[in-house]
């Protein structure tokens, strides 16, 4: 197991549009177990492909119980496609690419998720609450999506420029090092 590199915005590499999986073997399980280890230590709940600088249609998650109860109930989502949606819910978020910033979109309430396990298997989701958002939000990513895009141009651009200049002063200080 390994801490993978979470790359943040606004690099190019979250703006990709990913390609699917042909093949579920033990690289794409260990990449699998690498990337939760890598959510699990930025409490996370979810974290996409393109977010580790991958661009395939991978995607895990793991939603803390209600009740506090549970450990982890990890999930592996690969080549994962929303075939329903219903309703309409606001729902404010953040993502580990999009450091220390939350902001509220728009989310389908309940959707239905088809994707394969990480044994090959073909599995359909029917979910609702914190886990239908937490699924569109990381299937976007597959497409080069973030939840900012949702928020105005002006916002975006705001954001665009805040996260550049963090970059330019991070590196500069790793120069200076
Ligand atoms: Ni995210």
């Amino acid at each position: 197991m390994a801490l993978l590199e979470v790359v943040t915005f606004p690099d190019d590499r979250l703006r990709r549009k990913c390609r699917p999986l042909t093949t579920v073997d033990d690289k794409i399980r260990t990449l699998a177990s690498d990337m939760l280890e890598t959510m699990y230590d930025d409490e996370g709940i979810g974290l996409a492909a393109p977010q580790v600088g991958l661009d395939i249609r991978l995607v895990v998650i793991d939603i803390p119980a209600e009740d506090g109860t549970q450990k982890h109930n990890p999930l592996v989502l690969i080549n994962p496609e929303i075939i329903a949606r219903e309703g309409e819910v606001a729902s404010t978020e953040g993502c580990l690419s999009v450091p220390e910033y939350t902001a509220e979109v728009k989310r389908a309430e309940k959707v239905t998720v088809k994707a394969l396990d990480q044994n090959g298997v073909e599995q359909t989701y029917n979910a609702d609450g914190l886990f239908a958002i937490c699924l569109q939000h990381e299937i976007d990513h597959l497409d080069g999506k973030l939840f900012i895009d949702y928020l105005s141009t002006l916002k975006r651009n705001m954001l665009r420029k805040r996260y550049s200049k963090l970059k330019k002063e991070q590196q500069r200080a790793a120069a200076a090092r």
